[in-house]
């Protein structure tokens, strides 16, 4: 492929990759995203095996090394649970991290590289692979840690050093001061112990970094190693000289940094407090006396006969789906009870949190896997004011995303986490397996309140049970 074809194949896959971002920004429009970002995919692999930079020997091995990837990414698509999807993105990042040091130390120490560059644009290029390796080490290591975390393979608990904030500037200025010794080094030979320190140094970095995290923080923890994902890609780039390489890993970098702040908004932390570490642990344990107010009072439990009964007297509904739903996969029945009501002329809606469930989007997937029309999902903003107008709220498997603790508690872990108002309506019927907490370990005011009933049990077990009902 000559160097114009490959130069116009690449801003084609750019402006592909534009409109699949912009096209994942919304439920309607988010396959036609995925269908863009597949197809300029496929363009940009295309035109960098095919392009000026590979020789045709090095074919055979770009082609054997992609089908080994194929075959695990396939494998793993095809047997992850939705619930793994962090653990397995988190993964994902772990992998770009290791390319970037790869890509790094291969191009520092590559005779040919090295001989295109002299003067100022050799200190650049160095320059680049350094901040390249440390990005891409910090990257590897975190998203590792965060692996395990997500995974339960590490406790979640934060790992907090005494001086930790003064061991990390420690860390830093070694960074620069062995910075200073790589690009000052007259040899490979001699630029190479720097160079290796700096790569341990940052490896350190990313494993304390994410250690002393906390669960409730790790979701805002693996959007941000996705920006920094991007970012160890546009520094890859930058050593390969290839601008798709640069721009793809910019808008990675930039859509991960966003996310990662509106993230933080939904859950009312300052995102510097996250990096910081030690708030949030995914250990569920009752506060203890002399903590935040303890919720006080009894629970009224319904069954899915009354629960049927609520519903069909009930003129309009919101479904606030949460982490449960995913896990008791109760999403194709909640929308077989959707259309029965609607049949019956009850307004049926959705509210969907920010964080609902485990990743961005994890409710809006689920409720597109089982077809619920989009105009009938709403987001948290746009229908919290409704509920006073809602005469039953079915909270599906959530808990923290409807706890009022959040607004009326200044001393819960969760005061100021912008929540669904379910309480408002004029009942809320609560569906879950027990009094247990959710993913911050907070008890939940809800339960106790006069208008909200509860209905124990597997959700999928008893929305069948409810759905047998309503047919009846
Ligand atoms: P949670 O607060 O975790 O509550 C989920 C509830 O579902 C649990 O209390 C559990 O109670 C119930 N449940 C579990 N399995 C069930 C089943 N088979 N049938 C019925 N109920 C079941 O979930 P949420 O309300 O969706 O809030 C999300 C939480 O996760 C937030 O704290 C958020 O910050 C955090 N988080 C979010 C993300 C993203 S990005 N979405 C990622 C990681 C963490 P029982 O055990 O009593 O059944």
């Amino acid at each position: 492929m000559s160097a114009s074809l490959s130069t116009v194949s690449y801003i084609g896959a750019t402006i592909l990759f534009i409109l699949s971002l912009g096209g994942l920004s919304n439920q309607e429009t988010s396959r036609r995203g995925n269908l863009y970002g597949m197809i300029g995919m496929a363009i940009a692999v295309l035109a960098t095996v095919f392009g000026p930079q590979v020789t045709a020997a090095g074919i055979p091995w770009i082609l054997g090394a992609m089908l080994v990837g194929a075959a695990i990414g396939l494998y793993a698509a095809r047997t992850v649970q939705m619930t793994q999807m962090p653990e397995l993105v988190a993964l994902m990042h772990s992998m770009v991290g290791l390319a970037a040091m790869l890509v790094g130390f291969a191009t520092f120490i590559d005779p040919e590289a090295s001989k295109e560059f002299t003067g100022a644009a050799k200190a650049i290029h160095e320059m680049e692979i350094y901040i390249g390796i440390l990005i891409g080490a910090i990257t590897f290591s975190g998203s590792i840690i965060a692996f395990g975390k997500l995974s339960a393979r590490i406790g979640g608990n934060p790992m907090l050093l005494p001086g930790r904030h003064w061991m990390n500037l420690a860390g830093l200025l070694v960074v620069i001061w062995f910075g200073r010794e790589f690009l000052n080094a007259h040899s490979i030979d001699e630029a190479m112990t720097p160079l290796i320190v700096m790569t341990a140094i940052a490896l350190l970095f990313g494993v304390h970094m994410v250690m002393a995290i906390g669960g409730a923080d790790m979701p805002v923890v693996v959007s941000m190693l996705n920006s920094y994902s991007g970012w160890a890609a546009a520094a890859t780039g930058f050593m390969l000289s290839n601008d798709l390489l640069i721009v793809i890993g910019a808008l990675v970098g930039s859509s991960g940094a966003i996310l990662s702040y509106i993230m933080c908004n939904a859950m009312n932390r300052s995102f510097i407090s996250v990096i910081a570490g030690g708030f949030g642990t995914t250990s569920v344990k009752p506060k203890a006396s002399g903590d935040a107010a303890q919720p006080a009072g009894e629970v009224i439990p319904v069954n899915a006969l009354e629960t049927a009964e609520m519903l069909r007297e009930a003129k309009s509904v919101i479904i606030v789906p949460g982490y449960g739903m995913a896990v008791a996969q109760a999403q194709h029945t909640v929308f077989e009870i959707t259309k029965l009501l609607r049949d019956k002329g009850v307004k049926v809606r959705f509210g969907i949190h920010p964080v609902a469930g485990r990743m961005p989007g994890h409710m809006n997937v689920l409720l597109a896997e089982a077809k619920v029309p989009y105009d009938i999902v709403f987001e948290m903003d746009e229908l919290n004011e409704d509920f006073p107008d809602t005469d039953v709220a079915m909270v599906i498997g959530a808990n923290d995303i409807v706890n009022p603790a959040a607004q009326d508690d200044p001393t819960s872990p969760i005061a100021g986490m912008p929540v669904l108002e379910v309480w408002k309506a004029k009942h809320s019927i609560v569906m879950k397996r027990s009094m247990a907490s959710g993913y911050a370990g907070v008890d939940n005011p809800l339960f106790y309140k006069d208008n909200n009933r509860m209905l124990f049990g597997d959700a999928k077990k008893m929305l069948d049970e409810v759905m047998v009902a309503l047919e009846a």
